[in-house]
């Protein structure tokens, strides 16, 4: 379908090159006031100001007066194929258990891997699509999926099958990531290194031989995998040519940063937990620092430290961690308020953060993250706002009218 947006109010992320943003780049959002866009067979053809306004007398035309037009959000950290809820455990505690109590107790992530292993791989794939359906209609347009919830071979692997199979229904851009290494099965109680070596020379194998992952990743954490593992495990990913996006200093800095930088990760996410040592360490790195903030409103967390990260002059982005345990949402929305509210990030700085620099963490910049000629056209439209400030501002509200995915309409189709 070919679409001419006319009379946009403020046409926002057009850039005609690709760039991953640092530091003050950060704080520049470069917008088209009073603009028309034209899509044409799913991508984007062309954009100017009304002035320029072309004529298209067989196009269809959409009036945006008042309306804002975004690129969709790219959500780059999520682990939405799950099984089942633990809302008993968010119940524990608020009745004065910890993360790591709970996870102690046999709940977390192992007590999700049991569901997962319970379910069937169509129930697991309907009760996923529906949180993919959600998110595309909350605006998400590209995402990473990563498995973590098996931990047997079978079952990591019906996984990431279901991130493939939502992928080839819903067409937007999925990238998988392998996480076997996101907590220690029961089976291997008091033999940490026998699972990773399991994973390594069981379950990576036929993760890559079916060509289920896009990623390696590893839960780098006190009393899930040390620094040692995550060497081993992203040195094995690089073997089969998969990159790395790592858990780090989500409770505690161990040293994480450190690894993933030297072995050249794509991406370390969460960073609840900054020494001065690990924002340092970023500095002349490829490595992209990605924050999690609805995982520290739901845990109670520090927020990642993004003033300190921008003032480094490194690039940051911003995900949700949708998943059952630490962050049950996916709202890509909420993520960009709370990162002007709780890390005191500026509204260009945080859609910056939710987009071109998110498209960069999961690799997908050619496709997405910006309004660029030739992208796909993944593209917001929102409803009367008075400008793009008001979405971050207006928390936990959702201004968006309808979401466009290559060109056709999610909401309202
Ligand atoms: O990214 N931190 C590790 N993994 C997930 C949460 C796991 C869970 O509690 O289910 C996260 O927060
Ligand atoms: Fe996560």
């Amino acid at each position: 379908m070919n679409l001419l947006f006319y009379g946009i109010k403020t046409l926002v992320q057009v850039r005609s090159e690709n760039k991953l943003l640092k530091g003050k780049e950060m704080k520049h959002l470069p917008c088209i006031d009073n603009a028309w866009l034209y899509i044409k067979d799913g991508k984007i053809e062309d954009y100017g100001d009304m002035s320029s306004c072309p004529k298209l007398p067989t196009v269809q035309k959409i009036n945006a007066e008042n309306r804002v037009i975004l690129p969709t959000w790219v959500d780059s950290h999520t682990h939405l194929v799950y099984a089942g809820n633990r809302e008993s455990e968010f119940v524990d505690r608020i009745n004065g258990l910890s993360y790591a109590e709970i996870a102690e107790r046999g709940g977390g992530i192992v007590n999700s891997a049991k569901k997962l292993q319970n379910t069937s791989e169509e129930e697991l794939f309907e009760q996923s699509e529906k949180r993919l359906v959600e998110i595309i209609k909350m605006g998400t347009g590209a995402v990473e999926i990563k498995s973590g919830y098996g931990l047997t071979t079978e079952a990591e692997m019906k996984m990431l099958r279901v991130a493939k199979k939502l992928e080839e229904k819903y067409h937007l851009p999925i990238k998988k990531t392998f996480l076997g290494a996101h907590a220690l099965p029961p089976k291997f109680k008091n033999k940490k290194s026998d699972y990773v070596q399991h994973i390594i020379q069981k379950m990576l194998p036929q993760v890559v031989e079916n060509e289920l992952a896009d990623y390696i990743d590893v839960f780098c954490e006190k009393g899930y995998f040390d620094v040692e593992d995550t060497i081993q495990l992203i040195k094995a990913g690089k073997k089969y040519g998969l990159k790395s996006k790592i858990h780090v200093n989500q409770f505690y800095s161990i040293g994480g940063i450190q690894a993933a930088v030297e072995h050249n990760a794509l991406s370390v996410d969460h960073l609840e937990v900054m020494k001065n040592e690990d924002i340092e360490c970023l500095k002349n790195s490829s490595t992209i620092p990605v924050a999690l903030p609805s995982c520290s409103l739901f845990l109670s967390l520090d927020y990642t430290p993004a003033r300190n990260i921008l003032d480094a002059d490194l690039p940051l982005a911003l995900a949700t961690d949708y998943n059952p345990g630490s962050t049950p949402n996916g709202n890509m929305n909420l993520i960009v308020s709370l990162a002007c509210i709780k890390m005191n990030m500026t509204p260009e700085e945080a859609i910056n953060a939710a987009t071109i620099n998110a498209a960069y963490a999961m690799e997908v910049e050619e496709q997405v993250g910006s309004i660029t000629k030739g992208k796909l056209a993944n593209i917001m439209l929102t409803e009367e706002i008075p400008s793009y400030s008001f979405l971050p501002y207006s928390f936990g509200n959702n201004h968006i009218e309808e979401v466009y995915i290559k060109g056709k309409p999610q909401i309202n189709p």
